[in-house]
């Protein structure tokens, strides 16, 4: 039976009665299908998919082209679960012009549910121009990749009492600003769990322990397509790299063993075209 598509009024019920909340990245069309038929609650087409898909080294030179383009061939493959859209570098951070108007372009062109943009305090009049124009935001504090530069690798945050601080008061500007979600990444688990009861805004925790109203993971990273070391907060479902390299490896050996391909995978002609023909 299909399922009724995710509302952000389900995702704040989720909340309220403690189920736990699925959230994961996709990137393209069969992905999402497949996600969605799992009966995920939540996808995120994260700017994740500069490294995990284009081979980028960071998510900075992700576009709004970029974005588009994949979230547009992820909602085409939706049914029922909730889509966010992330905000790629810099795309709401000059002006809140700019800001409203890449919001825009993912919730209309993209098709999204929700946008997502990364930052505390900093981003919060951001956030209210994109909420009071109606566009649900899911914010994102932490490790926040997007400033990788500036926070100078990728590591966990909020370890020590000033920098925990500082995040519990991200979130409440996040909230005060109108955010309805909050992605935590890389924040010590008794940390995000203290955010999580503080807030009516749903928590997402990647690297953010149990604490958290749900939990998001980069797809790839689960299924071991990555081509990376599985990172410490996610968690290892399948070895699909292995199992394409190992398909191709077979098929490469088949084409040149001549025994792909077999005659099943031809098509017959007709014996006296063949002989008019004098082939
Ligand atoms: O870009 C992304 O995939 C993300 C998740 C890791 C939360 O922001």
């Amino acid at each position: 039976m299909d399922r009724k598509p995710v509302t952000i009024g389900k995702l704040f019920k989720m909340k309220a009665e403690g189920q736990k909340i699925s959230m994961i990245t996709a990137y393209d069309y069969p992905s999402a299908v497949l996600c969605d038929r799992a009966g995920v609650d939540m996808i995120l087409v994260g700017d994740s998919l500069g490294m995990v898909m284009l081979g980028h080294q960071s998510t900075v030179p992700v576009t709004m082209d970029d974005m588009l383009l994949h979230i547009k061939s992820v909602r085409r493959g939706l049914k029922a679960a909730f889509l966010v859209g992330d905000m790629p570098y810099m795309s709401y951070s000059i002006s809140l012009e700019q800001a409203l108007t890449n919001a825009t372009r993912i919730m209309q062109e993209g098709g999204c549910d929700m946008i997502k943009l990364e930052g505390g305090a900093e981003v919060a009049p951001a956030v209210k121009a994109i909420t009071d124009a109606g566009i649900p935001v899911c914010g994102h504090i932490g490790l926040t990749p997007q400033s990788v530069a500036m926070l100078g690798g990728y590591k966990v945050q909020g370890k020590d009492l000033a920098g925990a601080q500082k995040m519990i008061d991200d979130a409440k500007a996040l909230q005060e600003a109108g955010a309805s979600c909050l992605v935590m990444e890389c924040v010590p688990s008794a940390l995000a769990e203290a955010i999580t009861k503080a807030v009516d805004m749903v928590t997402i925790g990647i690297g953010g322990g149990p604490g958290c109203d749900g939990q998001v993971l980069v797809l790839h990273d689960i299924l071991g397509l990555s081509l990376r070391k599985t990172p410490k907060m996610a968690k290892l479902y399948a070895d699909v790299a292995g199992q394409i390299q190992g398909a191709v490896e077979q098929y490469v050996s088949d084409v040149s063993n001549h025994s792909f391909p077999a005659p099943e995978n031809g098509f017959a002609m007709d014996e006296s075209i063949v002989e008019q023909l004098k082939l």
